[in-house]
């Protein structure tokens, strides 16, 4: 087997997938195509103006981008149509695991926030009774927004927490968004509460440099996962004092190459911080973050890793089983996808071996 079909047929497990980021060019053109049978003006004319394949973006470009397409996801059917899609397209992946986020949004006399995590939802759901991939939700809060809009969105973390339907659905709390945008200091107590409430908490941190801010929340020992952490290694850009406090917690990193080398945080795959962190055998977990704005696969994120860090199949098979722990799962059911990733695993290496 060569190595993409490898890196296809792992029993993958994805932690770090922003729902909107994560449309194809084909969602993106049946989405424009509605738009347009309802005489919509102003459009791109085709997917490839918001997802250009072999580019590099800035940061802003990257928001731009997401901008253009909340445009086109701005109602509850868009919303059924992406959540749907990207499930089963993770599932072509060969994902088994997938904590999906996204940010609720509302629109007067079109969607409530309810609605939309409702749809999201229910499309978990179908999906999950149709194909051979356990999901949840992470909400997520948008540092841009403000701290009103971020207490709102926690509110509603804690109602779905609560649902009788939906519980078992919600595992957290994610904090994304423009990281030169706000300052992640002033949501210290909503993460506050949002743990104490029992939700789990992924914030990107240290996607461009700001120590201070990285500082202050990292001492908050508050955070069960990093998305990004670009600038906390010392080697990249961070420091030592930074690199401490995370080794001390033990907190996993959620590693996104092809994110960080198109927005233009990290200047190559060689370059990248897995590599520092995996020297030091902190626990990573590859994650595609974008993979339709940024035109990738979690198979491609592992193939990407693999050859530019020289890694055997051996390791791609540990980095697979080592993301169970990572999961937002309680242990039990831990206990359970670890059991189905060995088992694909195992099937694997027979395929291999034959
Ligand atoms: P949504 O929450 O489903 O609408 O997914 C898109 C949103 O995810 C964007 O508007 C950002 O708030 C967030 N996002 C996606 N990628 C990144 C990233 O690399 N850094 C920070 N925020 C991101
Ligand atoms: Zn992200």
């Amino acid at each position: 087997m060569d190595l993409s079909e490898y890196c296809k047929s792992l029993p993958k497990i994805e932690l770090h997938a922003h729902l909107t980021g994560s449309l194809s060019d084909e969602t993106v053109l049946k989405l424009l195509r509605a738009k347009q049978a309802e005489g919509g003006a102003n459009l791109p004319q085709s997917a490839e103006v918001t997802i250009q394949r072999g580019h590099k973006r800035t940061l802003e470009e990257c928001f731009e981008v997401f901008r253009i397409l909340h445009c086109l996801t701005d109602n509850l059917s868009a919303i059924k149509t992406i959540a749907r899609d990207v499930i089963q397209e993770f599932v072509a992946d060969n994902v088994r695991y997938l904590e999906l986020r996204t940010t609720p949004k509302s629109i007067n006399g079109v969607m409530t926030k309810n609605q939309y995590i409702d749809t999201v939802l229910e499309a978990m759901i179908d999906e999950m009774k149709l194909n051979t991939i356990t999901i949840r939700l992470l909400i997520s809060i948008d540092r841009s927004r403000g701290l009103d809009d971020a207490w709102d969105t926690l509110q509603l973390a804690k109602q779905y927490a609560a649902h009788e339907r939906f519980k078992n659905l919600i595992c957290g709390i994610d904090i994304s968004g423009n990281p030169r945008a706000g300052n992640l200091v002033e949501y210290i107590p909503v993460l506050r509460e949002a743990k104490q409430c029992g939700l789990k908490l992924s914030v990107h941190l240290a996607e461009v440099v700001n120590e201070k801010e990285t500082l202050e929340v990292l001492k908050t020992e508050l955070i069960d996962r990093i998305g990004h952490g670009t600038f906390i290694h010392p080697e990249t850009g961070g420091s030592q004092e930074l690199m401490q406090l995370v080794k001390d917690q033990g907190i996993p990193l959620e590693l996104c190459l092809s994110s960080n080398i198109k927005s233009g945080t990290v200047k190559s795959a060689e370059a990248h911080h897995f590599s520092c962190w995996r020297k030091d055998k902190h626990p990573v977990v590859i994650c595609t973050d974008d993979k339709g704005v940024f035109s990738t696969t979690l198979s491609e994120e592992y193939k990407i890793c693999a050859e530019t860090f020289h890694l055997k199949k051996t390791d791609l098979r540990e980095l697979c089983l080592a993301a169970v722990e990572m999961t937002f799962l309680s242990q039990e059911e831990k206990d359970r996808l670890r059991q189905t990733i060995l088992k694909d695993l195992d099937k694997l290496t027979h395929i291999e071996s034959v």
